[in-house]
């Protein structure tokens, strides 16, 4: 079976004097507790779990968690809680965390949200199980802030009794931020009753209820948000869409005309600004602008589905045409034009090979050689022909190469001539990559 360790450690200076100091020494753990937690590990089989671990948990029941048959089949991370706040995990770790089958399980004794907060501008997960090992119920940890956005959020906790605090059951709560500030109570630990991770997580934003979310927007950006000259609604696909969504999901909003910088959203001095800025502050909660995602904005900000795609053009001056002087070497391929040298060279040869075999001169040495068999090429006729019969066989074989290469040429000839040649447009990338505008 393939196990996937992913052990962090860091140096633990956190909270070392004020925290630890309320929590007692050896805090009691009953098994009931390991033995709910491993109940609600179950449902999770097959996912990976990030485990954050408080160092005041004892080093035993540490071991014990450790043990269970459900951790041990999970995939699992564990990382000290009392690593220092400041770290920021890189790129590669933010993408385990907020997976979609990854629970963050969080054991804790002392409320952890002083160390979770700084550690979720990054991580954001998705689903996050508190499970609590203090000695008295602590659900005030729910209405923290910094899990007011997370999408699928359990507490197991002891039920608080009236009496004189032993009662020993355990409830699972969870809570609507939209719905009540104080958390609700999803049920007592049961594993028949919790038998699956939907009854453990349910849906925590099922409706707004009304509330009024005040959105950045900029009403300068037809077609998908702007202002109709006409009557001055707001109108634009953007805008549609936020209506059919407020009318679904039952919330208002306000809008802003433009960012007070007038701006869009990019980083300027390293931070965010304009419209993006006001999101990134907390002034506004989100946008219905159409915006091109960059790696930085992607990197900060949750976007929607993509629903515009663009297409991109270059745009180049079109060249001007090849000189005309070029036109005279063009016909013919560079390699058909060495291949025509070469032939003329080796004729010559030929000839003048043959003068000296035969030992009768007609043409004359090499001077007139060439210029004798150039008069094929040129399509001027012979002014003597050979006598002997083999002779004559070469300057036929000759006249008819001649024949071929002059014709290809004056017939391309006239081609350039009718038509002006430029030089090859850019259709491609790799086009753009040879060409000298990079
Ligand atoms: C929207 O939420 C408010 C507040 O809870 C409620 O009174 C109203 O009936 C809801 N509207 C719809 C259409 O559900
Ligand atoms: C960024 O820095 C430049 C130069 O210091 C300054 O002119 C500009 O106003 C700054 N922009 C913002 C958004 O702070
Ligand atoms: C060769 O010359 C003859 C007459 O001298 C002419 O009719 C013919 O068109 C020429 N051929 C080429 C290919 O120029």
């Amino acid at each position: 079976m393939d196990r996937q360790y992913i052990l962090l450690f860091g140096l633990f200076v956190l909270y070392a004097d004020d925290g630890w100091s309320l929590v007692p020494k050896r805090p009691f753990i009953s098994t009931r507790k390991l033995e709910v937690l491993s109940e609600a590990l179950d449902l999770f089989r097959g996912w990976t779990v990030i485990l954050y671990l408080d160092p005041a948990v004892p080093g035993q029941t540490q071991q014990s968690v450790m043990a269970l048959e459900e951790m041990q089949e999970t995939f699992h991370t564990t990382i000290n809680l009392g690593v220092n706040e400041r770290w920021r995990p890189d790129q590669q770790v933010v993408a385990l965390s907020q997976g979609i089958s990854v629970l963050h399980l969080v054991l804790f004794i002392a409320d952890p949200t002083q160390f979770l907060q700084p550690l979720w501008l990054d991580w954001k997960p998705l689903h996050l199980l508190l499970f609590s090992l203090a000695p008295s119920s602590c659900l005030d940890v729910l209405s923290e802030e910094v899990f007011s956005s997370i999408r699928s959020l359990a507490l197991i906790d002891e039920i608080p009794s009236e009496g004189n605090g032993k009662s020993n059951a355990m409830g699972v709560f969870t809570i609507l931020p939209f719905s009540s500030s104080r958390a609700t109570f999803l049920g007592k630990w049961n594993p028949q009753f919790f038998t699956r991770r939907e009854i453990l997580f349910p849906d925590r934003f099922p409706a707004f209820e009304g509330y009024r979310f005040e959105l950045a927007t900029t009403l300068d950006d037809e077609p998908f948000l702007y202002q109709r000259k006409s009557d001055n609604a707001i109108s634009g696909s953007g805008m549609r869409m936020l209506a059919a969504l407020s009318a679904s999901l039952n919330f208002t909003y306000t809008m802003t005309e433009s960012a007070p910088d007038h701006k869009w959203g990019r980083m300027e001095n390293g931070t965010w600004v304009g419209i993006l800025g006001m999101i990134y502050r907390k002034e506004k909660k989100f946008t219905v602008n159409c915006f091109g995602m960059t790696y930085e904005r992607m990197r900060d900000f949750a976007a929607s589905e993509q629903y515009l795609v663009y297409s991109c053009g270059a745009f180049l001056l079109r060249p001007h045409p090849l000189a005309t002087w070029r036109n005279v070497y063009r016909p013919l391929q560079p390699l058909v034009w060495a291949a025509v040298i070469a032939s003329l060279v080796v004729a010559v040869g030929l000839l003048t090979l043959q003068e000296r075999v035969a030992g009768a001169a007609m043409v004359g040495g090499v001077g007139s050689s060439w210029l004798y068999l150039l008069r094929g090429p040129l399509n001027q006729s012979l002014p003597a022909l050979p006598r002997t019969v083999w002779r004559q066989m070469f300057v036929g074989v000759w006249y008819l190469y001649c024949l071929i290469i002059s014709g290809a040429y004056t017939c391309n000839l006239i081609a350039i001539f009718t038509r002006p040649t430029y030089p090859q447009h850019l259709h491609t990338l790799q086009h753009l990559v040879d060409s000298h505008y990079r």
